[in-house]
């Protein structure tokens, strides 16, 4: 399987480690249409406003594309579009397992979060320096996966990875779901196990959710 990778900054260089056959685009060796077409499948790991300008590049390249960017609104009725081009691209705001369940435990809680009259639920993310967009990609899908109102802090402090807690508050207790990566090799490891699964043809065209497609695959 032959990769394109977009962007080897922190998150990106991981995907060296964990697939072969990989080359990359960057600021300085730009990718095009034509180029890309010689590729299996596109990875990016792009800041989501250079991820976004890409986008009508990445569809002219007819080629599968897994994204990670974040901080960046897709187009109108993009899975409609990729759907009438025959695509299937894959993306994340989080290419971790732990997320995939982490998914789950907030959907159980909004079932029953009918149980509790009085409540907040708030989430509280706390990222490396570096970090463009805040709040992060992955605590705006905590934030739709609850479906209820919801306060979002970030905090941006030394390298930290990614720690997402996501905390229900009524008169008498506390309870706190929480997700704290240790290493980017791990989003690294979903982005390609995501860019064999579309390799192997295994989705129909159209723009799937990491999270369901692992849902779906595993039957959870
Ligand atoms: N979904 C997930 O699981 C997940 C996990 C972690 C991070 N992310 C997201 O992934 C993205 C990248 O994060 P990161 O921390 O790896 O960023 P990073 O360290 O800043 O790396 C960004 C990379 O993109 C390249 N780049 C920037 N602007 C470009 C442009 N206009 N054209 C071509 N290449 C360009 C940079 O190349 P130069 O150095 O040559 O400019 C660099 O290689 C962010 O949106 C982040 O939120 C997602």
């Amino acid at each position: 399987m032959k990769i394109a990778l977009l962007g080897k900054g922190k998150t990106g260089s991981k995907v060296l480690e964990v697939a072969t056959d990989v080359t990359v685009f960057d600021s300085t060796h730009r990718p095009t249409a034509q180029g890309l077409r010689g590729f299996d499948v596109i990875i990016s790991f792009l800041p989501g406003d250079a991820f976004r300008e890409l986008i009508p590049m990445l569809v002219e390249a007819s080629r599968p594309v897994v994204t990670g960017s974040t901080g960046f609104a897709w187009p109108e009725n993009f899975d409609h579009t990729l759907r009438e081009k025959n695509l299937a691209w894959i993306f994340a705001t989080n290419f971790s397992l732990g997320v995939v369940v982490l998914k789950q435990l907030i959907e159980k809680l909004h079932q029953v979060e009918h149980l509790f009259t009085e409540k907040t639920f708030s989430i509280h993310e706390v990222h490396h320096t570096k970090k463009l967009d805040a709040p992060s990609g992955t605590a705006l899908s905590m934030k739709e996966w609850l479906g209820s109102p919801c306060e979002i802090t970030s905090e941006r402090t030394g390298d930290v990875v990614g720690l997402h807690t996501l905390t229900l508050e009524t008169p008498g207790e506390i309870l706190r779901l929480e997700h704290d990566a240790k290493d980017r090799r791990l989003f690294a490891e979903g982005a390609v196990w995501s860019a064999k699964f579309l390799y192997q043809n295994q989705l129909p065209p159209g723009l799937h959710a990491f999270q369901k497609v692992v849902e779906r695959h595993l039957a959870l």
